[in-house]
């Protein structure tokens, strides 16, 4: 963690945009960082619009601290002119935005219903079980929090489990447990999809706050079962109907 809770302006005080981090308790070099960062994001909003920026600023601020702390909160409300309750209310409705401190591996495993069908109640129990964790629990080392989650959107390649964001396809009890207990020893991970090696949670939240880590290109993009229907729909001549003129 980079904040201090005693450092944090209390309610009501709304610190200067531009020099509000290190007046709410973050380190001068992680402020510095992140005054760089927050006006970075800002600038590619309209003027007028800066406040489009908050989902990305939320998404910063857990690549610094692991989670919507509440000195983030503060931050984003005093660099985007809004209340605490406002911020507050968009990072508790968005699922990626914890409200606790995720571990290095933040992972998810897929239980809605069509996963849940294919084994992702099965795994997720082998994964709680092999862990000794319960849903939004986080290790006492750090290395691994555990989420169940409501679809992946990777139905294509159900059950899916999700590290980081990243997709691990077509899993089954053996193989999610084999992978969550290769990271707690420290071991190279690769997903089935997106880039060669699994990225922390911290460096893969940067990257969703709008920061290249060159590794955009890595992997496959649409698998086979992503693009069996369009296939399909090719082989037999299927097109979609038009659109009726008013
Ligand atoms: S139901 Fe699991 S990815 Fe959609």
């Amino acid at each position: 963690m980079s904040t201090t809770n005693k450092a944090v302006a209390a309610p009501g005080q709304s610190p200067a945009p531009g020099q509000a981090a290190q007046a709410l308790g973050y380190s001068p070099d992680v402020a510095a960082r992140l005054e760089a960062d927050i006006a970075e994001i800002t600038s590619r909003y309209p003027a007028g619009y800066e406040r489009s920026a908050l989902i990305p600023m939320l998404h910063l601020v857990q690549s610094v601290d692991g989670y919507v702390s509440p000195a983030g909160i503060a931050l984003c409300a005093a660099e985007l002119g809004l209340t605490r309750s406002e911020v507050s209310a968009v990072a508790t409705f968005y699922s990626q935005f914890r409200r606790h401190p995720a571990g290095t591996y933040h992972v998810g495993v897929c239980t809605n219903a069509l996963c849940a069908v294919m084994g992702g109640d099965e795994i997720w129990q082998a994964v709680s079980q092999a862990t000794g964790l319960g849903a939004d629990e986080t290790s006492e080392d750090g290395t691994i929090s555990l989420e169940r989650l409501e679809c992946n959107a990777g139905c294509d390649y159900a059950p899916v489990v999700m590290v980081n964001w990243e997709f691990f396809d077509n899993q089954t009890p053996q193989t999610a447990v084999a992978m969550v207990e290769a990271l707690q020893r420290g071991e190279a991970v690769s997903p089935t999809r997106g880039p060669d090696a699994l990225p922390t949670f911290r460096d893969n939240e940067r990257l969703l706050a709008g920061f290249e880590d060159g590794h955009a290109d890595e992997g496959i993009g649409a698998g086979e079962p992503s693009l069996r229907g369009l296939r399909i729909a090719r082989d037999k001549g299927w097109t979609a109907p038009k659109e009726e003129s008013k």
